[in-house]
């Protein structure tokens, strides 16, 4: 078994911001960058699996036109705009990656040109705004990237107000033990040093002093997902001239299968919490 790495914000933040047009050209060229919630194993409509993560999330959280939201991670923007336009919430999203936020933001000047939404590049570990500012904490697959979790915890928690709702998924280690495999291609490919079970998930959020804590499983969503994207990736580097970029594709294409296998040893798993602030 291999041991775990020490990655820091700086390398995650160099990683996003080098690797983002990549990302857009084969993946999503709106900045949907995120796990899909898929009908079963036939369903191969990722645009669609992935709004509708996005769509569970926001039921969950119970978000409204009254609602003031925080995204946590937002990488290119996408989760907010779509909350901003379907329940005319106002809003703020925040990413480690200044060229997520520089697409989030040109899409939102295209998007929702009178929307209430604003992006700033700042990390979940020191969040720029006053104590209560927030109805709402959102984040999809960011917050396992963060190497001081707790101290991202504590920050959700001082800007919600009281009774405010976090409501996040995202990415999982759920043992220990984890094989020089999935720490090539799942891990150390993103620079993450490694995060929670779900059990252990719902512990750190109470020890923040969040209440309510409600944390489900999905891994075959995730499975799925990686399913699919190595499949596209596999269509797109066929089609990119550009040999650096095609190289990187079919890199990820690859590790796409050992993420897989991966999920099936129990060495990676995906799962939605949803918490509340005491009112
Ligand atoms: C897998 S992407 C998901 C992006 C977005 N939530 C979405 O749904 O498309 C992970 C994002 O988390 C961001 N991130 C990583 N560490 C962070 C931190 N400490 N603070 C804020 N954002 C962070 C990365 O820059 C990246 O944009």
């Amino acid at each position: 078994m291999s041991t775990t790495s020490q990655f820091t914000e700086r390398d995650v933040s160099e990683f996003f911001d080098r690797t983002t047009q990549t990302y857009l050209s084969f993946w999503d060229s709106e900045g949907v960058l995120h796990t899909g919630y898929f009908a079963d194993e036939a369903d191969t409509d990722y645009p669609a699996a992935a709004d509708r993560t996005s769509d569970i999330l926001a039921a969950d959280a119970g978000i409204d036109a009254t609602s003031r939201v925080l995204d946590v991670g937002c990488g290119c923007g996408n989760f907010l705009l779509r909350l901003a336009e379907r329940t005319g919430c106002r809003g703020e999203g925040l990413d480690l990656s200044i060229e997520r936020i520089r697409f989030a933001e040109s899409r939102r000047a295209e998007r929702a040109p009178t929307a209430d939404i604003t992006f700033r590049h700042g990390s979940a570990t020191a969040l720029p705004y006053a104590d209560g500012s927030f109805s709402h904490v959102v984040s999809q697959d960011a917050l396992f990237l963060v190497p001081e979790k707790p101290r991202s915890h504590a920050e959700m928690f001082r800007v919600l107000a009281p009774g405010g709702v976090l409501t996040i998924s995202d990415f999982l280690q759920p043992r220990a033990e984890i094989g020089a495999a999935a720490r090539r291609h799942v891990y150390d490919r993103v620079r993450w040093n490694g995060g929670y079970s779900l059990d252990g998930y719902a512990d750190a959020l109470t020890a923040a002093g969040f209440v309510d804590v409600d944390a489900r499983s999905l891994d075959a969503h995730i499975r799925q997902t990686y399913r699919v994207l190595g499949h596209t990736a596999r269509e797109r580097a066929a089609g990119t001239a550009d040999e650096a970029a095609r190289t990187w594709i079919l890199g990820f294409a690859d590790s796409c299968d050992e993420i897989q296998a991966a999920i099936d040893r129990g060495e990676f798993g995906w799962g939605m919490v949803i918490a509340r602030k005491p009112a």
